[in-house]
């Protein structure tokens, strides 16, 4: 693809010429854009210079953690910080049920761990890059066009490091000027794996928000087994790809069932699946009715704690994509 090409030859130049040989700090969220910029740098880059540090919250997927480190360290990645945060998220938030404040718990959260590690793992003078897309900038307002989408607050953009790095002019950003389609195809040429580059968004408070009430380890556990098997059953049916984004809600109800001669009271766990171009609107994913009771029954098999499983059926709006 020539346009790719080309584009990797100019912010190659661009890029080069803003750091010279000095220190690059990504901070990686395993999701598409940070992964593809993450291989972007470690390829026009000297990657001994590429710093990347992935956080674990405690509130990924199933496996994330484990497939982002596999990637970058198949591009060439030698200083890569994989950051086990799980404590240091999961205690602040217990007994926390408000979802907003579950939200500033986090993104505070995520600053104070960002400073603490990159304290620790790189010393001196560095330039901060980041994995914003062309669409980002005109979502959080910092470019011109549509309004930013401020119902629900962004820990993304506009830390007091991102800010700080930004008025030194120390912010590096290769994907500014592209389209999500565009990010992909580039993740694909870097080699970056298929599991990761066609990824469904996933929110940057994770797990934290798609548990309605309080967050515990325990709750994060069932709904990640939960979710694995509901997202792995969409790609063994070929369903995936036609969705924009697929994911599974534990919901704080527990609803009575029955196993053998005894009545449990198990989770309720609400499955998610819509169409979409950008998320700001939504509409239902049609289901084929049979997969969904497949995968169903497989979930409530697999994952004890669970003992019912619904899917929702509004589109947005009026709801909105996530729960919370
Ligand atoms: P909603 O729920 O507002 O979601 O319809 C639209 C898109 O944004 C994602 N989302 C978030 N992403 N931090 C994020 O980084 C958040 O707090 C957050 N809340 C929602 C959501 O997954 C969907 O793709």
């Amino acid at each position: 693809d020539w346009t790719l090409d080309l584009f990797m030859e100019q912010i190659s130049e661009r890029v080069r010429e803003q750091v010279g040989n000095e220190k690059v700090l990504l901070l990686i969220s395993g999701g598409v854009d940070s992964t593809v910029a993450g291989g972007l740098l470690l390829k026009i880059l000297d990657p001994n210079q590429v710093y990347l540090m992935y956080i674990d919250t405690g509130m990924m997927r199933k496996g994330e953690s484990e497939e982002v480190a596999i990637n970058l360290k198949k591009l060439g990645a030698t200083h890569l910080h994989l950051i086990d945060a799980r404590d240091r998220f999961l205690e602040p938030l217990k007994g926390v049920d408000d979802p907003e404040k579950k939200r500033k718990i986090i993104g505070d959260r995520f600053i104070h761990v960002q400073e603490e590690e990159i304290e620790k793992h790189i010393s001196g003078e560095y330039f901060l890059a980041q994995g914003t897309l062309y669409t980002d900038l005109i979502e959080s307002g910092k470019g011109v066009g549509n309004k930013a989408n401020v119902i629900k607050s962004h820990h993304n953009v506009g830390s007091p490091l991102v800010e700080a790095k930004r008025q030194a002019g120390r912010i590096v950003e290769p994907l500014d000027m592209l389209y999500k389609d565009e990010v992909r195809k580039l993740g694909v040429k870097l080699g970056i794996s298929k599991d990761i580059v066609f990824r469904h968004p996933f929110p940057g408070p994770g797990l934290g928000i798609r548990i309605i009430g309080d967050v515990s380890e325990e709750k994060c556990r069932i709904l990640r087994d939960a979710d694995y098997i509901y997202i792995s059953e969409l790609k063994k049916r070929d369903l995936y790809d036609k969705i924009w984004q697929a994911f599974s809600v534990l919901l704080p109800v527990r609803s009575v069932g029955v196993t053998g001669d005894a009545r449990e009271y198990g989770f309720v766990l609400a499955l998610r699946a819509v169409v979409s171009h950008d998320g700001m609107t939504a509409d239902v994913y049609d289901f084929p009715t049979k997969d969904l009771l497949e995968i169903s029954s497989k979930i409530t098999n697999e994952v004890p704690e669970i003992g019912r499983v619904v899917y929702d059926i509004s589109s947005k709006p009026p709801a909105t994509i996530e729960w919370e």
